[in-house]
């Protein structure tokens, strides 16, 4: 959606991404003071548990430590309020408009299975306040403020491109009907779209505040998408109704066995021959000791309750577990970020 931010709102929502490049040299600075202290691939505990604190210990006289420390904390807390401030200038303006677009082709529907699991509000992932839902607009504060103004100034390029390259490791292009999990604010669901444009296309997401501005992207771009309020792991639908299951980044955000349970929903709802294709952050076991702590960190302090276990499943397993055959689990391109799963579903 194009809108132009008031001065205040824009300078506050890029002085906090600014503030997260700012923290680049922070972190070289903890790396060489880890490695003064003598922590390397060698002493570093293999425990996790151990490690962190250990590097605590170590670190607990590293200036950089604390700063990085400090402005982590201030983000953390800050960043939804600061979106949420920058909205409330404008609002007055943009409700019509997001009003106007709830109008449309794109539907929004209750789940026929379950409307949000018990993990769900645990936590405000991210730390953002509120959580998914937090703010009556969050779907254009997170999608659009958050995305726009805060991640994608970190990003060199464009920050939709993985979501429609990663399309691209698909075996088929024939897909009829696609059913997409975590739509949140249909970031995703419009490079599915754009990629496979005669697909029928359905999402679920138990944030209606989020699957709220897919709609309205949706409408916007004159799509026709079915979207559902609930959960991936127990749809309700009728077996084997799809060609492809597909989610990007949303297994970080989940148990494990919710992920694992998301998958047998896949292999149930697939038509023979279907594929799955779920896109999510780096797995532990691709990272050195040192890069699975920086993880940790970034997860722990960043509101990510679920990211240990989540990055430390073996998708790969879980898939065969699943049913699935010809299981790929692999960073893209040979990278480590994203990571996918793909499997197909035997005929
Ligand atoms: C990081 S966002 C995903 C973003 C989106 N797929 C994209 O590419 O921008 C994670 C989304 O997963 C949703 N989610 C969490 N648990 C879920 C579940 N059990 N089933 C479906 N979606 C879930 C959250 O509400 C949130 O909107």
């Amino acid at each position: 959606m194009e809108f132009d931010l008031k001065q205040r709102g824009r300078a506050s929502m890029h002085f906090l991404s600014d503030l997260a490049v700012a923290t680049g040299p922070l972190r070289k600075q903890v790396d060489a003071d880890m490695l003064a202290r003598g922590l390397d691939e060698s002493t570093l505990a293999d425990d996790l548990d151990e490690r962190l604190l250990q590097v605590d210990a170590a670190l607990a006289d590293s200036p950089a430590a604390a700063a990085l420390a400090m402005l982590g904390e201030y983000s953390g807390v800050n960043h939804g309020r600061v979106a949420a401030a920058a909205f409330a200038e404008i609002e007055a303006e943009l409700l019509p408009r997001l009003k106007a677009l709830e109008q449309g082709p794109t539907t929004i529907e209750p789940l026929p299975g379950e409307a949000r699991p018990d993990y769900f509000d645990r936590a405000w992932i991210h730390r953002t306040t509120g959580g998914w839902d937090g703010h009556p607009y969050q779907g254009f504060v997170h999608g659009e403020l958050i995305h726009r103004h805060y991640v994608a100034r970190n990003y060199p390029g464009d920050i939709y491109a993985q979501r429609r390259e990663i399309l691209s490791v698909l075996p088929r292009r024939d897909y009829r009907k696609i059913f997409e999990i975590g739509t949140s604010s249909g970031n995703y669901t419009l490079q599915i779209a754009r990629t496979f444009p005669e697909a029928e296309l359905w999402g679920c997401d138990p944030s209606p505040r989020m699957l709220e501005h897919a709609q309205r992207i949706a409408n916007e771009n004159e799509l026709r998408w079915r979207l559902f309020v609930g959960s991936g792991e127990k749809t309700g639908f009728e077996s084997e109704g799809f060609d492809l299951v597909t989610s990007y980044i949303v297994l970080h955000e989940i148990p494990a066995e919710a992920t694992k349970a998301q998958l047998r929903e896949a292999f149930r709802l697939l038509r023979p021959n279907g594929d799955v294709l779920f896109t999510d952050v780096t797995r532990y076991a691709a990272l050195d000791k040192k890069g699975v702590r920086w993880a940790e960190y970034t997860a722990v302090n960043g509101g990510e309750p679920f990211w240990r276990e989540a990055a430390s499943l073996d998708l790969a397993a879980a898939a065969r577990e699943a049913g699935f055959v010809d299981v790929r689990s692999e960073g893209f391109r040979g990278g480590i970020y994203p990571w996918f799963v793909y499997g197909r579903k035997p005929a």
